[in-house]
C-alpha cells in the first residue's frame, strides 16, 4: 500500500528541482531565440509565457525534438518562421524545460506590448551608414549588412542584406523589437554593452521598413554581384592559365624548334 504512494512523494518533491533544471536548461537552449522572459519578438518568433499551446507538455517536447514551422497565431500576432529541432536536448530536459514555461504563464499575459514609438527613417539612414554615430558606441549597421539602393558592392557581408528584412520581421514593431533586444548571436555580441536606445532601434526600423516598399526587386542586386564577381574570377581564371602556360616544362619538340631556331 505505501509503496505506491513513493513514485507520487517522489514527483512532488522533484517538481521545484525540475523547474530550477528547466530555467536553466531554458537559458542554455531557448533564450537566444525566444528571449530571457520567454517574450518572444512580435512577429517573428513566438512567445511561450502566455502562450496556451506553450502548457501542453507534449506539444513542447514535440516542438523541441522535432521542430516546427509554417503559419502559427499567438495573441493576436502571426507567425511563420522555422524552430529547427534541437537533437541536443534530450526528452527529459524537453519536459524540464516544458515544467519551467508551465510555471511562467499567468505571470504575464502576452510579454511586452510591441513598442510604439514611430521612427524617422531619415535618422534611420543616418544612423544605419555611420553619418550619425550611435549614441552607446554601437557599430553602425552597414558594418555588417547591406541594403538595396546604398552604393553598389557597399556595405559588409557577414549579416543578411536587409532590404526585405521589414516584410519577413513583423514590420516596424516587429523590427524595432528585435533591435532593441537582438536575437543573432553575432548582432548579440556586438551590441552586448552598447544596446540601440529605443528611438534609434525606432528610426532604424523606419528606415527598413522604408527601404523595403521603395526597393521592388532585391534580387537583381544579388545577380548584379554574381556577375561582377563572376567577371573577375573568370579574368583571375585566364590570368593563371597563361601564367601556367607560360611556366610549362618546355616539350622535345620544342626545344629542339627552339634549337633549330639558333
Ligand atoms: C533558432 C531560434 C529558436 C530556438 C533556439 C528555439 N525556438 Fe522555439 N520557435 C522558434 C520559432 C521561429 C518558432 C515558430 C515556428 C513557426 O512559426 O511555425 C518557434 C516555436 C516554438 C513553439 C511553438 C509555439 C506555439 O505557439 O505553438 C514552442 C513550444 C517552442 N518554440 C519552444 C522552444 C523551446 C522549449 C526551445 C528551447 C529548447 C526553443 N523553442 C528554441 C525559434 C526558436
Ligand atoms: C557585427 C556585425 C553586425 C552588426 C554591426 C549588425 N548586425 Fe544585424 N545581423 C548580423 C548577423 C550575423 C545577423 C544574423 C545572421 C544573418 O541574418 O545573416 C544579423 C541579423 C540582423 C537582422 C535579421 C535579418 C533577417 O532577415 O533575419 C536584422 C533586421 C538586423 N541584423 C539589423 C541590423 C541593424 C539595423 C543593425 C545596426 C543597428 C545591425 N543589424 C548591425 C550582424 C550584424
Amino acid at each position: 500500500m505505501k509503496r505506491r504512494l513513493y513514485p507520487l512523494v517522489l514527483a512532488f518533491l522533484l517538481a521545484p528541482t525540475l523547474a530550477q533544471e528547466g530555467k536553466a536548461l531554458y537559458g542554455q537552449f531557448c533564450a537566444g531565440c525566444h528571449g530571457a522572459e520567454a517574450q518572444g519578438i512580435p512577429g517573428a518568433i513566438p512567445p511561450l509565457a502566455g502562450n496556451p499551446r506553450a502548457l501542453d507538455e507534449t506539444h513542447v517536447v514535440q516542438v523541441v525534438r522535432q521542430g516546427l514551422s509554417g503559419p502559427l497565431e499567438v495573441g493576436g500576432v502571426t507567425y511563420n518562421g522555422v524552430m529547427p529541432p534541437m537533437p541536443q536536448v534530450s526528452e527529459a530536459q524537453a519536459r524540464a524545460i516544458a515544467q519551467y514555461l508551465k510555471g511562467l504563464s499567468g505571470a504575464e499575459p502576452q510579454g511586452p506590448a510591441p513598442v510604439a514609438t514611430q521612427g524617422d527613417p531619415a535618422l534611420g539612414r543616418a544612423l544605419y551608414l555611420g553619418q550619425r554615430p550611435l549614441q552607446n558606441g554601437g557599430a553602425p549597421c552597414q558594418a555588417c549588412h547591406t541594403v538595396a539602393g546604398l552604393g553598389f558592392l557597399g556595405g559588409g557581408s557577414l549579416g543578411k542584406d536587409l532590404t526585405d528584412a521589414a516584410k519577413r520581421l513583423g514590420g516596424e514593431a516587429g523590427l524595432t523589437a528585435l533591435l532593441t533586444n537582438p536575437a543573432f548571436p553575432v548582432m548579440r555580441e556586438a551590441y552586448k554593452g552598447k544596446p540601440l536606445t529605443e528611438a534609434e532601434a525606432a528610426a532604424l526600423a523606419a528606415f527598413l521598413v522604408q527601404v523595403s516598399q521603395e526597393t521592388p526587386r532585391p534580387s537583381s542586386l544579388y545577380l548584379g554581384r554574381f556577375l561582377v564577381a563572376g567577371v573577375f574570377l573568370l579574368g583571375l581564371l585566364l590570368i593563371y592559365q597563361a601564367a601556367v602556360w607560360q611556366l610549362r616544362p618546355k616539350s622535345l619538340a620544342e626545344r629542339i624548334r627552339s634549337q633549330l631556331r639558333r
